[in-house]
């Protein structure tokens, strides 16, 4: 299968077409869609002929911290290092980006059950012997 890759080319159609075929997966508004990719750094999207099947995005301050958000792989195409080749292509980015000779944080919120995915690209799951939690708040906006 002929598995193409774009970069920053996301669309709020193809963003909301691919999220509504991941399971389990909260739904988006087209509004907050629309102002969520306008202020992401980058994105990348995986093809087979026109269909979108697999999404990744950059959000940030495109300096010192970068965050992984949206690394989605269809169901059927799963297992098939399209969400490795995603999450790289992310990572080269920012290596492409940056300010030479800084170092830089990038982080990401790790969906339960795929801590592995990302340990197998270098991640560290927190907490660990130098650094507490990860910690989120939930609001929802009147
Ligand atoms: C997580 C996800 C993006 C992985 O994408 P994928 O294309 O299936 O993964 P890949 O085929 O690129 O896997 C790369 C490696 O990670 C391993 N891996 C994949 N999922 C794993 C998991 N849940 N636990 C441990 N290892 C895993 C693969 O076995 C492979 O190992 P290898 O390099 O030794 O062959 C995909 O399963 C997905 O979209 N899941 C639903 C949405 C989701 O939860 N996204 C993560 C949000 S934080």
């Amino acid at each position: 299968m002929n598995i193409t890759y774009k970069e920053n080319t996301l669309t709020v159609d193809e963003y909301l077409s691919i999220e509504s075929k991941m399971e389990d997966m909260d739904k988006t508004t087209k509004e907050q869609a629309e102002r969520s990719l306008s202020n992401h750094v980058h994105s990348i999207s995986a093809f087979v002929e026109d269909e979108i099947i697999g999404i990744g995005r950059l959000i940030g301050d495109a300096s010192i911290y970068w965050c992984l958000v949206d690394i989605w792989v269809l169901p059927e195409h799963q297992g098939q290092g399209i969400g490795r080749e995603i999450v790289n292509k992310l990572l080269q980015h920012i290596k492409n980006t940056s300010i030479k000779g800084t170092s830089v944080s990038v982080f990401l919120m790790c969906a339960q059950g795929k801590e592995g995915f990302y340990r197998k690209l270098g991640f560290r799951c927190r907490p660990h012997e130098y650094e507490g939690s990860g910690m989120e708040l939930e609001m929802d906006i009147e």
